[in-house]
């Protein structure tokens, strides 16, 4: 008797704890106490904002017109309502992009140490807010969330190079993550396949780059072909715009420009650029294409200079991400010049021509205040099957401050990079990719990805500074095919960069996202049919 009196107030309060978590928030809050009492937002309630969150109010008032035809008021000082305030000793406690959210009958407060983090909270009272539908009136249940992210790097990846999507397309992308506290948009906009971004030195690049005659359709060794031209790209205005459109959503943007290899693009538009000197128009196929930059050539440098410094000058951030994946090295191996060149500068292997050429482009972008990221094969590591090892021995060493993307390869090498000193953003494919069939990165596969490695000193976990999701774009053409790919599981990815370990927990995050799968089909979002394990399972 004695025992099941103690057993079951436990329990009792056990269920209640884990009930408490299904608020419909995704990601996953920090801390959640359910409350008695609720709010009712009417038309004659105020947002009542400090200085520095007015930005955030005028956020909030938009975000209620839009969704709910609610016109609020904002005021400076006073009264009751939802009151937006910066406190900066919440920093200390909940980082900077922590937030205290309360609701009880009387107010809603959302308060944090920046004005990010009153912005997150924001974005998780608009995922409390119920609709009455007979009289209109908005209701919030009591609630008490003290919230913080698990990493501050919480990527989505959208490669345009393949097919470009557009303004409307990546903003409607950009609202999704917004509404998921996903907080980089990592744009890979230059590929063997198109070339995206206006450069005003270099027009050719959009003016050739930017345009291929046909596509190969139906998979890597298919020779179907779309039997259409495909073109697209982002002039600087149109740049600046999503720029500020992301700002306002507190999402950085990291520009991702392809080299030494991926660049055929780039080679078409300007031949001299290429080793092999056979490529005379944007590629039709996809797949690891042959040609790569002739990096013994002082106009190649110079070129990518120029570039960089248009996109140094375009995009805020300080990181630029210069790609560095798959470089098929016989082009250089064949070449004369390239071989005198690795001789020449005491080099011992393409791998290590590749380590010298991105450290040189690593330096020139420190010059400019500027962090070089890239895919993991820039630390000169054999990941790949068809490279052939002896092409891969290296004396050199990759400039410790790149900021490694680590996606292919066995997990230990994200262990050896941290030991190294690199800082590691974890999106290892067979997890991460977005591309993958939902049968084989099915929604609880999505979820159950852990960027920080099984195993890893507890001294390095803070060398893994998040982790990211990839939409590559080879054989997705249409916007709502890409859609079915990203949606559902960007929301697992969100809660793979928020959540804390503690809190993550698949069944939950399951029942929450019913309230976002009726969002996401209302706003005209593509989903899947079938994205579940269990639905495969199944199958058999
Ligand atoms: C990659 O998937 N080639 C980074």
């Amino acid at each position: 008797m004695k025992n099941i009196r103690i057993v079951l107030p436990l329990v009792l309060l056990w269920a209640l704890s884990s009930i408490g978590q299904n608020t419909g928030i995704i990601p996953q809050p920090l801390r959640v106490d359910l409350k008695d009492g609720k709010y009712i937002i009417t038309s004659k309630t105020s947002i009542i904002s400090d200085g520095p969150n007015l930005e955030n109010a005028s956020y909030l008032q938009g975000l209620l017109k839009v969704e709910y035809q609610k016109e609020l008021k904002i005021k400076r000082k006073g009264g009751k309502g939802i009151i937006l305030t910066l406190n900066p000793k919440l920093a200390q406690k909940l980082g900077e992009e922590g937030y205290v959210l309360k609701v009880d009958n009387s107010a809603i407060s959302i308060s944090a140490g920046t004005t990010t983090g009153v912005f997150y909270g924001i974005i998780s009272l608009r995922q409390l807010i119920g609709e009455d539908s007979k009289n209109g009136n908005l209701s919030i249940s009591g609630i008490s969330i003290e919230d913080s992210p698990r990493f501050g790097w919480r990527a989505f990846m959208l490669d345009e190079g393949r097919y470009f999507k557009g303004t409307q397309q990546v903003k409607k992308l950009l609202d999704q993550m917004t509404l998921l506290k996903m907080n980089v948009f990592h744009w890979h906009l230059t590929d063997d396949q198109g070339w995206r971004l206006e450069i005003k030195k270099y027009p050719k690049l959009t003016e050739v780059g930017s345009t291929r005659n046909n596509s190969q359709i139906g998979g890597w060794d298919s020779v179907e072909r779309s039997n259409t031209p495909h073109h697209g790209y982002y002039t600087q205005e149109e740049v600046k715009d999503i720029i500020a459109y992301a700002d306002e959503r507190q999402i950085t943007i990291i520009p991702e420009i392809e080299m030494p290899g991926h660049a055929s693009a780039a080679i078409a538009a300007y031949p001299w650029l290429g080793t092999i000197g056979e490529i005379k128009e944007v590629p039709t196929v996809f797949g690891k294409l042959p040609d790569s930059f002739n990096v013994s050539d002082p106009r190649v440098y110079e070129f990518l200079e120029n570039v960089l410094s248009e996109v140094m000058e375009l995009f805020p951030s300080n990181i630029i991400h210069i790609g560095g994946d798959e470089v098929k090295f016989e082009a250089w191996k064949s070449s004369e010049e390239i071989q005198n060149f690795i001789n020449d500068n005491g080099l011992t292997s393409p791998a290590d021509l590749h380590i010298f050429f991105t450290n040189r482009i690593s330096n020139y972008l420190n010059q400019n205040g500027h962090r070089m990221m890239g895919w993991n094969e820039i630390l000169g590591e054999n990941v790949h099957e068809w490279q052939e090892p002896t092409d891969m021995e290296v004396k050199k060493s990759l400039a410790k401050n790149t900021l490694v993307h680590f996606w292919k390869g066995n997990l230990d090498l994200v262990s050896k990079a941290v030991e190294e000193g690199y800082d590691i953003v974890n999106s290892y494919h067979e997890y991460t990719y977005l591309d993958y069939s939902y049968k084989s990165i099915p929604l609880e596969k999505a979820y159950s990805f852990d960027p920080i490695p099984e195993g890893l000193e507890e001294r390095f976990h803070d060398k893994i500074i998040g982790s990211g999701c990839q939409m590559w774009g080879e054989w997705i053409p249409e916007a709502s095919d890409m859609e079915k790919m990203v949606f559902p599981r960007l929301a697992a990815y969100a809660e793979v960069g928020w959540t804390s370990k503690t809190k993550k927990d698949y069944s939950v995050f399951r029942s929450n996202l019913n309230q976002l799968l009726i969002r996401w089909r209302s706003q005209g979002i593509s989903l899947p049919d079938k994205f579940e394990k269990v639905n495969f399972e199944e199958k058999k």
